[in-house]
């Protein structure tokens, strides 16, 4: 009875725009939010006002503090929004002590129909009936990533460019989410964007906690790089002693300007800075490093363009 429960819920019955469906605490989840370096006051910040939401809503009426249940993560691609926002939703259930939490994954392309009208319609039926209906099974925490696709800048758009279809799914948006936040006090949304430029005004001004997401700072750019080659290291041992070479801390210099996932990337390309390395990973070399990084920055200066 119980794993046909869980099987319809997690596959078969999942409506359309939720790309999926997961119960919370997730130690996955929990690795994933201690991978993402960021100032360790911003992570605090980010699970007092997720916890605060559940603690307070049901309690407090909307007169007295208009709270909608949004969190909006800004910034540069590849800085980690995404993994914040599903490693939050699990630390959050994890200070309830489970609680029967349970995270939805908004999928917005899925929603976006070039047919008239559908956009607005699929809009309001994830919203009233898929999100309502969970939140009103239980705490309820909804990723909203790349939220500028669904609540795009009406004061932004053309006509000709964005069809008018759009417009009405940020419309759409905006009406559910005053219907959910009056309904659904246990109800919380994670939303992220690479353009806070591109969403709504009235969108974020629902948003109870706007972060902006850095590109890290010298010393993230070497902690990211040596958990990196640490990781690397479990595999492949003459990796993870390069954290400790008296060059490292050059490659984190040369690693500032990038992002996090940039910063990855960049070490499997030096891992690919011959046939012979591929092969062998545990040839790379500090200079190896040193040009992958800035091999990586000057194709970013150029615009995606290698010199
Ligand atoms: N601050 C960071 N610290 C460590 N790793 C990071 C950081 N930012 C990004 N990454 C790496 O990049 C990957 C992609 O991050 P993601 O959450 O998708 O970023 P975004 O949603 O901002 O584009 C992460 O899984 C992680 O490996
Ligand atoms: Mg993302």
């Amino acid at each position: 009875m119980r794993n046909l429960a869980a099987v319809r819920e997690d596959d078969l019955n999942r409506p359309k725009g939720i790309q999926r469906m997961r119960r919370l605490p997730d130690p996955k989840l929990g690795a994933l939010w201690d991978s993402i370096i960021l100032d360790d006051r911003l992570k605090a910040q980010l699970i007092s006002q997720a916890m605060l939401n559940f603690t307070l809503r049901g309690k407090i009426d909307r007169s007295v503090i208009p709270l909608h249940g949004v969190i909006l993560l800004v910034g540069p691609p590849g800085t980690g929004k995404t993994s914040l926002a599903r490693g939050l939703a699990h630390r959050t259930a994890e200070s309830f002590q489970g609680g029967g939490f349970r995270l939805l994954e908004v999928e917005p392309h899925a929603l976006t129909s070039s047919a008239m009208g559908k956009t607005q319609r699929a809009v309001s039926d994830l919203f009233s009936q898929s999100i309502a209906e969970a939140a009103a099974g239980g705490p309820t925490i909804v990723l909203l990533d790349e939220v500028e696709t669904l609540a795009a800048d009406r004061s932004k758009m053309s006509l000709e460019a964005n069809p008018i279809d759009i417009h009405r799914a940020t419309d759409a948006v905006l009406v559910q989410l005053d219907a959910l936040a009056d309904q659904h006090p246990n109800l919380l949304f994670l939303a992220t964007s690479n353009f806070p430029q591109a969403v709504d005004a009235a969108f974020t001004s629902r948003c109870d906690l706007v972060m902006h997401v850095p590109l890290p700072d010298r010393e993230a750019c070497g902690r990211i790089l040596k958990e990196c080659l640490s990781g690397l290291g479990k595999t492949y041992p003459a990796i993870g002693k390069l954290p400790a070479s008296p060059h490292i801390e050059r490659c984190a210099a040369e690693c500032v300007g990038l992002d996090g996932r940039a910063i990855r990337k960049m070490v499997a390309n030096a891992l690919a800075s011959s046939p012979q390395t591929a092969m062998n990973p545990e040839r790379v070399t500090i200079e190896d490093l040193l040009a992958a990084a800035r091999a990586a920055k000057a194709s970013r200066t150029q615009g995606g363009k290698t010199p």
